[in-house]
């Protein structure tokens, strides 16, 4: 079975059902996907064919934003052609025949999970990686709004459903390190959303710079004006409004909901954040990723 995004969107707000999560390969996916996974894995992009791949609410739609915008020379009329997910098809939803060449195509799949097309037709990859605690908080209010995703529960139990990778595309901690081990090796741009709030110029320039672009310094300007938080929120092509409230509910959680860094101290207590960092700590000790704003 083949579905294009709205096909996917509407069939679920027709069974109006939070999927349940499933395993492949040991990382849990949303019943709709995990069905779908041999026809995903099957899919072979175009070498022009570009992936942004993170986690869940690492900052996704904000980078698909920028590098249309960087393709399109900042041409803001251009880049309202249609709403984010039809201008950058998501590679577990839109599987794989409406895919044209040459696109900006998002996936959420852990590395090991991405079709092996990617990397032997050496497509350009952005990886976007968002600090731990604050990745988790913005997981758990999309989870709570986006009412195809699994109930998140109570919040205390979500910070140990997060920790164990219990949630969706699976563990954070992995899919963090997965993409990071691989980087040089694939060719692979790894941001940081703390990064990309401390100077989006210069991460817009890194990421113009990786796709072998060369704009103007006027045209980088808009770019970065035009993606801010504010204007990603108010413009109808990028901020999810596209999707039906009974599918996406924005009465309960913006998708655009607050867009900063260290919103995590609003949500942990102390005694939750002493407890994630030392887990954090176990988990992260084979690597050493410069990551931000956490304690
Ligand atoms: P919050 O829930 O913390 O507000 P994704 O696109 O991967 O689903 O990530 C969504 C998160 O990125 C949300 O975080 C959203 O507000 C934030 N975001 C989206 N556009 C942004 C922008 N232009 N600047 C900063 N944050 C942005």
């Amino acid at each position: 079975e083949q579905l294009d995004y709205y096909t996917a969107i509407k069939k679920a707000e027709k069974m109006l059902c939070r999927f349940p999560l499933i395993s492949v390969r040991n990382v849990p996916l949303m019943s709709l996907i995990a069905s779908n996974f041999d026809t995903i894995w099957a899919f072979t992009p175009d070498p022009s064919d570009l992936l942004i791949a993170t986690y869940p609410k690492a900052g996704t739609t904000w980078t698909q934003e920028i590098v249309d915008l960087l393709l399109h020379n900042g041409d803001a009329e251009a880049c309202k052609r249609a709403p984010t997910p039809v201008r950058s098809p998501f590679l577990e939803i839109c599987s794989p025949k409406p895919i044209p060449s040459g696109k900006m195509i998002k996936t959420h799949l852990p590395i090991q999970l991405v079709p092996l097309g990617f990397w032997e037709n050496k497509c350009k990859t952005i990886y976007v990686a968002r600090n731990a605690k604050d990745n988790l908080v913005s997981y758990y209010h999309f989870d709570r709004m986006n009412q195809t995703q699994p109930e998140p529960g109570p919040w205390d139990g979500y910070i140990h459903k997060f920790m164990r990778g219990d949630v969706g595309w699976g563990s954070w901690y992995d899919h963090v390190k997965g993409y990071w081990v691989e980087r040089e090796k694939k060719n692979i741009l790894y941001l940081f959303y703390e990064d990309m709030k401390e100077n989006p110029r210069r991460e817009v320039e890194r990421i113009m710079k990786y796709l072998d672009l060369s704009l103007s310094d006027e045209v980088i300007s808009r770019i970065v004006e035009l993606t801010s938080f504010k204007n990603m929120k108010e413009n109808p092509m990028s901020n999810y409004s596209c999707i039906p409230s009974q599918v996406f509910d924005h009465n309960i959680s913006a998708f655009m909901r607050k867009g900063e860094v260290g919103d995590w101290r609003n949500h942990f207590t102390s005694e939750q954040s002493k407890m994630f960092d030392e887990d954090y700590k176990e988990k992260m000790k084979d690597v050493n990723i410069p990551f931000r704003d956490l304690i």
